[in-house]
């Protein structure tokens, strides 16, 4: 290890021990020592470094770090560190009005405040509940001082009479089971909380165990690391020895930029095509490339991940839960996989200083039911593909939770197997599905595409993860259990519907969905990339003329003035829903 002394020019120097500015220094330190931080910790020349805190009770998914934030700072005692914990902006993703999507860009902004603005040489990321993990990587990258994630892990399995019950992916099955009466209200509930048996975060292939995952395909986190569950002891373990590396990532001056290049990226895009990974992954790497300077066009989805297969048979897609993961294997597993293919960058840096093809090469698979090897995949071709058309100019569909049922009855015809049309029903926001869907005079019939608007990042404030609809409850009795849904909002990673997601521009951006009616017909073409309403171009443009003199696709007023100022600035989902104008400030403590 590098003499933590020796190294250069600490950030936290002009606080606490800067000669130049006596006065300042003076001011700095004497609050400081207020809790009991002695003279000569603060003036020893050890790195001072943050434990970004996003653990709370406010945060069950991460609240398990306030816990391992004491093995965290051992680690970085033991290597020569002064530690500085802090708290980050809770993002709950299950108990955030009106959704948890609003608060990832807030907690960014507050995290970069902090690390920008505080004594910090280097800074432990606690990750974990889905929008947790791009905050913290997001800001991160902006500050550019050396960082390392440290993931929650996931809870243990979930289980109901014998049977797995994976966090978010139970609920989803139950509300079906609700809506046909095959369970009443009280089995409803004791199901749900059956998937939610320890501390940790979801333990299906959700955002949050696809984001713990490729923040470490990403090379952000401690190889092996993402998969271990909150409650073993190796997540204890894992939390001493990450805070031990902090300190020496400083005295090496190692940077989210060394770590997050292009190739990084593209390791990570092929490792959410194995893993199965969350359609939320599109939005937040796209967010944290820009912030970090990467380009990254939402099209390299589709060239480099959509012929990548599907290895991890976890639930959604699949069969098994987060503690099955870990011990088939995790993260690294999976890189040396996809390694022996050619598709791993295997120079990519990581926080450890060892490559990514050093740190993965040769780790077997130990359960290849829950890890397939590549030649035994669960499915081919596991990637998202993009679309595009009269609609909107770019969604995403993820492929691999396309089941038989549907397949059946959308991509069975011989002659053109991978396109399908029917009759449009269009929903304005979630409160609107949910008053009307079991409405018979909707006329939903197995042919109907089902359409969620207002719904993205404006419409929505942070955009509703609400794409993925239920069929009416008459449909579902007759064995209908999916329609294909087409929307500008988002969809939880839980869900394994196939649907049309994040469609940009949203409807409140005035994209082409703004403009759809309740009857048109729509043809999707999975092969070609194309949605497309079945309407002139004059049809299309008289309809946007009349709604632009009616003032445009209306959506409800914000709430709070978070919401107002986030709408006025926020982006897009296929190019990560950002702050436009923050990806300006780039290295900062650099400047
Ligand atoms: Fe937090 Fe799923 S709700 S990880
Ligand atoms: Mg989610």
């Amino acid at each position: 290890m590098t003499e933590p002394s020796t190294t250069p020019k600490l950030r936290s120097r002009a606080w606490f021990d800067n000669p130049a500015n006596i006065d300042m220094t003076a001011l700095y330190l004497e609050r400081y020592l207020n809790f009991g931080l002695s003279l000569e910790e603060l003036q020893s020349g050890k790195p001072i470094i943050g434990i970004a805190q996003t653990g709370s009770d406010l945060s069950p998914c991460n609240r398990h770090h306030l816990v391992l934030a004491e093995r965290v700072r051992e680690g970085i005692r033991e290597a020569g560190g002064i530690v500085l914990e802090f708290p980050v902006h809770p993002i709950q993703e299950t108990g955030k009005r009106p959704t948890a999507g609003l608060d990832r860009n807030l907690a960014y902004l507050g995290l970069v405040e902090v690390l920008y603005g505080y004594p910090l040489d280097g800074v432990v990321l606690t990750i974990g509940c889905d929008k947790t993990t791009p905050a913290a990587l997001m800001a991160a990258a902006t500050v550019n001082i050396p960082a390392i994630a440290l993931s929650v892990g996931p809870m243990l399995n979930g289980w109901h009479k014998g049977e797995r019950t994976g966090s978010g992916t139970i609920v989803w099955k139950a509300r079906q089971m609700l809506a046909a009466g095959e369970i009443d209200d009280k089995e409803f509930i004791r199901l749900v909380a059956s998937s939610a048996p320890s501390t940790g975060y979801c333990n299906t292939m959700g955002t949050a165990t696809t984001m713990n995952s490729l923040a470490e395909a990403l090379g952000m986190s401690l190889p092996g690391s993402a998969a271990i569950p909150a409650p073993y002891r190796d997540r204890q373990e894992v939390s001493y020895i990450t805070g031990k590396r902090i300190v020496e990532m400083v005295a090496e001056d190692l940077k989210p930029s060394d770590i997050l290049t292009r190739q990084a990226f593209h390791n990570a895009i092929r490792v959410n095509s194995a893993i199965g990974g969350s359609t939320n992954a599109p939005i937040h790497l796209a967010a944290l490339a820009r912030h970090i300077g990467v380009d990254l066009p939402l099209k390299d989805w589709e060239t480099e991940g959509h012929k990548v297969p599907l290895l991890v048979n976890l639930q959604p897609a699949g069969e098994y839960l987060g503690e099955d993961y870990y011990r088939a294997g995790g993260v690294p597993a999976v890189v040396n996989q996809l390694m022996g293919q050619g598709l791993i960058h295997e120079d990519a840096l990581t926080v450890n200083g060892r490559t990514m093809g050093d740190n993965c090469r040769g780790v077997e698979i130990e359960d290849e039911k829950v890890i397939r090897p590549y030649d035994q995949p669960l499915k081919e071709e596991a990637g998202f593909i993009v679309l595009s058309g009269n609609l909107f100019d770019a969604a995403i569909m993820k492929t691999s939770v396309i089941g038989t049922e549907f397949r059946e009855r959308y991509l069975s015809n011989p002659n053109d197997p991978d396109a399908f049309e029917g009759p449009a029903v269009v929903f304005d926001g979630p409160e609107d599905y949910h008053h009307r869907i079991d409405d018979p005079s909707l006329g939903i019939t197995p042919e109907t595409l089902m359409f969620m608007r207002g719904a993205g990042p404006i419409g929505y404030p942070g955009a509703a993860e609400v794409v993925n609809m239920r069929p009416p409850a008459y449909l579902i009795t007759e064995g209908v259990h999916a329609l294909p849904c087409i929307g500008d909002g988002r969809q939880s990673g839980t869900s394994g519907s196939p649907s049309i997601l994040n469609a940009s521009p949203e409807a409140a951006a005035m994209g082409g969905l703004a403009l759809l009616r309740t009857g048109d017909r729509v043809r999707i073409d999975l092969n070609k990339g194309t949605a497309d309403v079945l309407l002139s171009d004059e049809e299309l443009t008289q309809r946007r003329d009349a709604l632009v003199a009616a003032g445009g696709y209306q959506y409800p007023a914000s709430q709070t003035p978070w919401q107002e100022m986030q709408r006025a600035v926020v982006g897009q989902m296929n190019t990560g829903a950002i702050l436009e104008g923050a990806e300006k400030y780039q290295r900062i403590a650099q400047t």
